[in-house]
C-alpha cells in the first residue's frame, strides 16, 4: 500500500562474484602492453567474454581480430584468456609474429592433460560445447584422438576406437553438477576410463556457482551480469532456474527491466568471471534508484588465486650491481 513506509528491497551479494585471476592476468597482459609497446596491440578473439572490456581495451588501442591473417606480419598479437590450438601457435610462429600467450593457466593445465592423453595413446573425451573458443582450442591439442560430448544422454552414443584407452576432461566452465553427472555415466559405460570426474572446472568457476547455490532459495529474482557468450555466467543463471527462482543474464545495468523487480523483495546479485565489479556496482545504484535498499554481502569463499604475467611483462626485480 502507498500509505505504509515501504520495506527496503533486500540485495544479496554472492561472494565470490566477477573477476577471476585468469581474467585478470589478461587484461593486465593487454594493458601492459598497450603501455609498453604501445598500440596497435591485436588480440586474436575477445580477450575474456566481456563487451565492456572489449570495447574499453579497443578504446585505448586493442584491435580484435578472428583469426591471424588479419593481423599484418611483424605484429604483436595476443591469444586471449581461452586458449588457442596449436595450430594457431605455429601459424604464429611461421608468420614471425610476436605472440604474447594470455591463455588463463587452469586452461593451459586441461591442455597438457589432452596432450599427456593424446601421446600415451589415448582417446580423449572433453565434455564442452561445441563451438565454444576454449573447446575449439582444447580439441585442436589433439583434434584426431578427441571426442566432444555435451550429455550424460549423449554419452550413450558415443563411438569410440578403444573402451580400454580412454581419458575424459572438461571445459573449465561448466556446471560442476553437470560435468559430475557426464562423468558418471562414462564411468559406467566405460570403466576403464581415465578422468578426475568435475576436477577441471576451475576453482572460479565452482566458487561462483556455490555462492549462487548458497543464497538462491532466499532470492525471488537473481540477476547476473555477464555477456551473452559469457558460459560461466550462463550457467550461473541456470543454476538459479533449475533451483526454481527467476535469473536473467544481463549486460549491464541497463537491461535491467523494472517488470522483474515489481513482486522481487530479495534480488540476489552476482556476475560472471568476466564481468568487472564496476557493473555489479551500477546494478546495485540501479536498484537504489527504484526504492530503498539494504545491501548484504553473503561470503561463502574467500579467493587467493593469483597468476603471475608472462616472463617479459613482470615487473623487473630491483637488485644491485
Ligand atoms: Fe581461468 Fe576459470 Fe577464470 S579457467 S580465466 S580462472 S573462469
Amino acid at each position: 500500500s502507498p500509505h505504509l513506509t515501504p520495506v527496503p528491497r533486500r540485495v544479496l551479494l554472492p561472494a565470490p562474484r566477477s573477476f577471476c585471476a585468469g581474467v585478470e592476468r589478461a587484461i593486465e597482459i593487454v594493458e601492459r602492453l598497450l603501455e609498453v609497446h604501445g598500440p596497435p596491440v591485436y588480440v586474436r578473439n575477445q580477450i575474456v567474454h566481456n563487451a565492456h572490456v572489449v570495447a574499453d581495451l579497443e578504446a585505448r588501442g586493442a584491435v580484435f581480430v578472428g583469426e591471424l591473417d588479419e593481423v599484418p606480419d611483424d605484429a604483436l598479437v595476443v591469444f586471449s584468456a581461452h586458449g588457442v590450438a596449436p595450430a594457431v601457435e605455429r601459424e604464429a610462429a611461421a608468420r614471425g609474429l610476436d605472440a604474447v600467450d594470455a591463455t588463463c593457466p587452469l586452461v593451459a593445465k586441461v591442455h597438457a592433460e589432452a596432450k599427456r592423453a593424446a601421446d600415451n595413446g589415448d582417446t580423449v573425451i572433453l565434455i564442452g560445447h561445441e563451438g565454444h573458443e576454449e573447446v575449439v582450442g582444447t580439441v585442436g591439442v589433439a583434434p584426431d584422438r578427441t571426442i566432444l560430448v555435451d550429455s550424460a544422454d549423449a554419452v550413450a552414443d558415443l563411438r569410440v576406437p578403444d573402451p580400454a584407452k580412454l581419458t575424459y576432461l572438461s571445459q573449465t566452465t561448466l556446471a560442476v553438477a553437470e560435468v559430475e553427472a557426464i562423468a558418471a555415466a562414462l564411468q559406467q559405460r566405460f570403466p576403464a576410463i581415465k578422468g578426475q570426474g568435475a576436477e577441471d572446472i576451475c576453482y572460479a568457476t565452482s566458487n561462483r556457482q556455490a555462492a549462487v547455490a548458497a543464497v538462491v532459495a532466499e532470492a525471488d529474482l537473481v540477476l547476473v551480469v555477464g555477456s551473452a557468450n559469457s558460459s560461466n555466467s550462463n550457467r550461473l543463471v541456470e543454476l538459479a532456474r533449475t533451483a526454481g527462482v527467476p535469473a536473467h543474464l544481463i549486460e549491464d545495468a541497463g537491461a535491467i527491466d523494472p517488470a522483474w523487480l515489481q513482486e522481487a523483495e530479495t534480488v540476489a546479485v552476482t556476475a560472471g568471471a568476466s564481468a568487472p565489479p564496476r557493473l555489479v556496482d551500477e546494478v546495485v545504484q540501479s536498484l537504489a534508484a527504484l526504492g530503498p535498499i539494504e545491501v548484504i554481502e553473503r561470503v561463502h569463499t574467500r579467493e587467493t588465486q593469483e597468476f603471475l604475467l608472462p616472463q617479459r611483462l613482470r615487473p623487473r626485480t630491483a637488485h644491485p650491481n
